[in-house]
């Protein structure tokens, strides 16, 4: 895939389904008793691995259009064991969550994934779902997939989380579906509350208060109609190019602005981004807005904190942006980024220096200093979705040619990624 200048992006978007919400659309309308319909499902890979698991466990998934889906519930004890081993694909949360409903099962269950899946950490569910009775064991014994997971009659606990991650959280949360008593998860920063949001809704008895959530056991659950918006992370690559290519003006329709993942709006505006929201309604039990970007002169800021778990996966993007700002973009507190679907710092530095970029990599972050204009060069996504996409970006952005190896990868969670781009460079 190449890229070159563009020398505007103009018109209207709207980016695919949320994939964390999607995946959560699946396993809770599978554990609810009777139907759940979903609008707005994102039919990338990684959410297709999610209805393929649940398939495999007798669960009922129709698909009368690729983003519409129908999943026939049967109950938080109506999984079966699979015949075969659960394949999740490239994706961390379909493996993390499922773990923790697979924990309460009566039945024993082998799950693994493709080779970036192998490498990320499980040490970090293995040890709280084990606390609350589970066996799980890493095959390979490197804390990593394939797990072989022993479902058992599981206790609630409380528990504190070392880093800031909803699929910790929700694998906890899920397990304490199947304790004996209520099961709490304190987190050293609030991360994504989807599953506190969706779980509520479909009925669960769930109580958040600050940095902590609490599930009471064997709650009935009852199908829902779930809509699902557009997923943030997707429209913050058009965010971006909004704000760094010359002469543009785009609009991105239907996107969810939970607090808990808005921090890509909260960091455009202290870059001075030129981005307004323009409707915003709670429909779908998570706000959702339009929002509208333009071409902007943007200041190099420094992120870290409490902010960095709600802008984590919009990081990369963040970095090729801050190569277009004055002054320096500091990110620190984000080593989390090393265990994503590929090491995001160490990929960024390779790929952006190869640019031009002045960029450093540190412990838990990257120094980035703007105002070096990029050039084109061969860049490799190592596989990762968002890796490609912000490469993508560069790409429009830079002089010469872009070449992104392994840019296919954008099927994970935007599978019309380049067309939509590519439209937006001819209106
Ligand atoms: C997700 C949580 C985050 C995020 C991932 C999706 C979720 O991961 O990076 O893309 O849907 O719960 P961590 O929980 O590892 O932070």
């Amino acid at each position: 895939m190449i890229f070159t200048r563009a020398q505007h992006l103009k018109g209207e978007i709207t980016v695919p389904g949320d994939k964390s919400i999607s995946h959560r659309a699946v396993m809770f309308g599978a554990l609810a008793e009777g139907l759940t319909e979903v609008e707005g499902f994102l039919p990338g890979a990684d959410c297709l691995s999610t209805i393929d698991c649940f398939r495999r466990m007798g669960i009922f998934i129709e698909e009368p259009e690729s983003t519409r889906l129908l999943i026939h519930g049967k109950g938080l004890h109506g999984l079966k064991k699979p015949a075969d081993i659960l394949d999740t694909g490239n994706s961390g949360t379909t493996t993390r969550l499922i773990s923790g409903i697979l924990s309460g099962q009566d039945f024993e269950t082998i799950l693994t994934g493709d080779a970036s899946i192998q490498k990320r950490p499980m040490g970090r569910i293995i040890e709280p779902l084990s606390l609350m009775g589970a066996s799980i064991e890493s095959l390979n014994k490197n804390g990593c997939a394939p797990l072989r997971i022993q479902g058992r009659p599981l206790h609630g606990i409380h528990y504190t989380t070392k880093v800031a991650s909803a699929q910790v959280k929700s694998a906890i949360l899920l397990a304490g579906l199947y304790g004996d008593c209520p099961t709490s998860v304190t987190e050293p920063a609030l991360s994504r509350n989807h599953t506190e949001l969706m779980l509520r809704s479909f009925g669960a008895k769930m109580q958040t208060e600050d940095v902590t959530a609490t599930i009471e056991p064997l709650p009935h659950l009852a199908g829902q109609k779930i809509l699902v918006p557009g997923d943030i992370s997707s429209a913050a690559y058009f965010l971006a190019t909004g704000c760094i290519t010359p002469n543009s003006e785009i609009f991105i329709q239907n996107v969810g602005i939970n607090p808990t993942r808005d921090g890509i709006l909260r960091v455009l505006k202290r870059m001075g981004a030129d981005v307004t929201i323009l409707s915003s309604d709670n429909r779908t039990g998570e706000p959702v807005a339009d929002l509208l970007v333009k071409t902007s002169h943007l200041q190099g800021c420094v992120l870290e904190g409490d902010l960095i778990p709600a802008l984590i996966d919009e990081i990369p993007v963040i970095a090729i942006m801050a190569c277009f700002a004055t002054g320096t973009t500091i990110i620190r507190d984000a080593a989390e980024l090393k265990v994503k679907e590929s090491n995001r710092i160490d990929v960024m530095v390779e790929n952006l220096s190869a640019m031009g970029a002045h960029i450093t990599a540190t412990e838990d972050g990257m120094i980035i200093e703007g105002g070096y204009p990029l050039h084109g060069a061969v860049v490799d996504s190592h596989l990762d979705h968002r890796i490609a996409m912000s490469f993508a970006i560069a790409g429009l952005n830079a002089d010469g040619e872009t070449q992104i190896a392994g840019a296919e990868c954008v099927n994970i969670s935007y599978p019309g990624f380049y067309e939509d781009l590519k439209l937006l460079q001819q209106s």
